[in-house]
């Protein structure tokens, strides 16, 4: 069998996810085979080849000019705008890897995209963390017109994956709470601070080892947890969610000598904690920095690692952790999604 995929975005994320499509043959069956049939990027051209990209020649052709249309392809087809492939073109699944800006709360042009690719009943796999926090129940909407899947685990904490455990293994579990760590630099950051280095300092260690953004405020300042809780919160709790900006968000700037050294002599962690809690109405969300007593479970990761505390009535409290949140690790979520849906898997 051969999936053909149309990938949109080929920056850090797109870029590996091709990586992986190099070494495929020694992650699928011998009758499998997943064939990039178009690729798009917003200002760095386009390709598309019914005969599927060459991805090494891709890879090396884009490493050395800085663009994905440098490929030199026989009856490949260039300049095609991404919107357009996903209208006319011949795929399986629209891989979407584009950025969305969650500061403006921009979902385009992931949204368009997925839109575009539902009308055609196409499956849609995204990392895209902005067009999945802001437009979720829209897109649910849209693939269940369709009547074809979306997934969305590249999205949150890839390298603790969680929310693949939460909706595939403990279905009947019933969730009631969720505390987690979703930003691996405000983890290391914030271990930084509490051994006396300065928010810039840590910050810059942060960038130099590739962790952190050029521009963590993201991260620093709790938008980026936000936006995955906000995904976790839609994915797990089934109930209204409230919308980005409509609950408290509070960053690791400005964090004082006295709640760094209340952190030291309680012998926990300072972490920005993302909670959901059920309340009368709903669920409540929020992110802000806490001091985690030594006997919280999430006090006892250190670095960047990332971690969840799930509260269930069935099975009680659940805590899962995992190293990472790299570009790779969502490429790999990216995959792993694909083939859930070549499975015939619908959630
Ligand atoms: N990096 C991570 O570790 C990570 C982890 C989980 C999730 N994510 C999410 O995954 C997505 C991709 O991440 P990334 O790190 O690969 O981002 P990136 O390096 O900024 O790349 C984004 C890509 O999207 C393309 N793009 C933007 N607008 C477009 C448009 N209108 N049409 C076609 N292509 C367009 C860009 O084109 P140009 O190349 O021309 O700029 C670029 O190739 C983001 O939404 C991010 O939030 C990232």
């Amino acid at each position: 069998m051969t999936i053909r995929v149309l990938l949109l975005g080929f920056g850090s994320v797109g870029r590996n996810f091709c990586r992986l499509l190099e070494k495929q043959e020694a992650l699928l069956e011998k009758e499998e085979r997943i064939l990039l049939a178009g690729l798009a990027t917003r200002g760095r051209g386009s390709l598309w080849s019914d005969d599927g990209i060459p991805v090494s020649s891709l890879l090396e052709a884009e490493r050395q000019t800085g663009r994905v249309d440098a490929l030199s392809l026989a009856g490949c087809k260039k300049g095609l705008p991404a919107l357009d492939m996903v209208r006319e073109g011949e795929f399986d699944i629209l891989a979407e890897c584009t950025s969305g800006n969650l500061k403006a709360m921009e979902s385009e042009p992931g949204f368009s995209h997925i839109r575009a690719a539902f009308e055609r009943k196409k499956p849609v796999v995204t990392t895209n963390k902005a067009v999945a926090a802001l437009r979720f129940e829209d897109i649910e909407i849209l693939s269940s017109q369709a009547g074809v899947p979306w997934h969305f685990d590249g999205t949150v904490v890839v390298g603790a994956p969680f929310l693949d455990y939460a909706r595939r293994t403990i279905v009947d579990a019933r969730i009631l709470g969720f505390e987690g760590t979703l930003s691996a630099t405000c983890n290391y950051v914030l271990d930084c601070l509490m051994e006396g280095a300065s928010l810039d300092q840590a910050l810059m260690d942060a960038q130099r080892s590739g962790m952190a953004e050029s521009d963590p405020a993201l991260d620093i300042d709790g938008w980026d947890s936000a936006a995955k809780l906000m995904i976790v919160a839609k994915a797990l709790m089934g109930m209204p969610c409230p919308a980005l900006g409509e609950f408290p968000v509070k960053g690791i700037r400005g964090l004082t000598r006295a709640v760094l050294a209340e952190a030291r002599r309680s012998g926990g962690k300072i972490r920005l904690l993302a909670r959901i809690t059920r309340s009368a109405g709903g669920i409540d969300l929020s992110v802000g920095p806490e001091v985690l007593l030594p006997s919280h479970p999430l006090s006892l990761l250190f670095g960047p690692t990332n971690g969840a505390v799930i509260l269930t009535e069935n099975l009680g409290e659940i805590c899962l952790s995992g190293t990472g949140s790299s570009p790779a690790q969502a490429a790999f979520a990216l995959w792993q999604d694909i083939r859930r849906i070549a499975r015939g898997e619908k959630r």
